[in-house]
């Protein structure tokens, strides 16, 4: 049975990569803040599929660590989905604050401390894929609007940390994937989002299982559509 840890996996994007994945008869480890409120994760149908719960706060830095303590045994697909977007940091004039520190570390350190922490357990699975959640608005040159301080600039920065992964666990046959999903209601998306939860994630999936043993997709950009995103 394949194996995927994903982040964020209480809500929104995070709850229905879980689901699809119970639904394909993946086991799921699902890292969450609070896993005694995640009644919606709580109760998806496990089918074949195997499910856990796991207390993770990317804000923390010892977190990933502590987790990998938690979940044992090789993981097929490493997921660090969960995000932050912190309206503070959007307009120039007050963006630079304590709250952007927050964003950088949800949304770049702790990705990073996540496949730190777990890259022995992905070297040792069958398909060795590293998902990073990225997002368009992390790309410098699509950004033709301005402002988004916080979230811009720490999706650009998870952007180059996936792209040095790609580099450093190459020889270890690891294959990182960096994602946009589209714009997707869910909380952070909006009501106005072009693609539901289903539609994005099955998009994602899809990519997910062509980069099983194709490193060419290593170290690259990929709006869920599968076209490639400029940096
Ligand atoms: N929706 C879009 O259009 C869109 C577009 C581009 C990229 N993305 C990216 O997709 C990912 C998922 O976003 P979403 O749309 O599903 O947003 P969402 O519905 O707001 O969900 C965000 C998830 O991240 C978790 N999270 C936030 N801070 C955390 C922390 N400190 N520790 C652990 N988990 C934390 C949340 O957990 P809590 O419930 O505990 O807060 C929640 O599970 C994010 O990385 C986002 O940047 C989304």
């Amino acid at each position: 049975m394949h194996h995927a840890l994903i982040t964020g996996a209480n809500r929104g994007l995070g709850l229905e990569h879980a689901r699809q994945l119970l639904e394909r008869g993946w086991h799921v480890s699902a890292a969450v803040r609070s896993p005694g409120d995640a009644a919606e994760l709580a109760a998806l149908p496990v089918g074949d599929g195997k499910l856990d719960l796991h207390a993770y706060d990317a804000a923390d830095p010892d977190s990933a660590a502590a987790l990998a303590k938690a979940v044992t045994g090789p993981v097929d697909l490493l997921f660090a989905n969960a995000g932050k977007m912190a309206p503070e940091t959007r307009q120039f004039g007050s963006a630079a604050g304590a709250a952007m520190l927050e964003e950088f570390k949800v949304n770049s350190i702790a990705p990073l401390a996540l496949v730190e922490a777990f890259v022995d357990q992905v070297a040792a699975s069958e398909m060795k894929v590293i998902a990073l959640q990225s997002s368009r608005m992390g790309s410098i040159r699509d950004n033709g609007s301005g402002g988004g301080y916080g979230y811009r600039a720490s999706k650009a920065a998870l952007n180059a940390i996936g792209k040095s992964l790609s580099i450093d666990l190459k020889d270890r046959g690891i294959v990182v994937l960096t994602l946009h999903p589209g714009w997707v209601k869910t909380d952070m998306g909006g009501p106005n989002g072009q693609l539901t939860v289903q539609e994005s994630v099955s998009g994602q999936l899809d990519l997910i299982a062509r980069a099983y043993g194709n490193p060419v997709m290593s170290g690259r950009f990929y709006h869920v559509s599968g076209q490639d995103l400029p940096w």
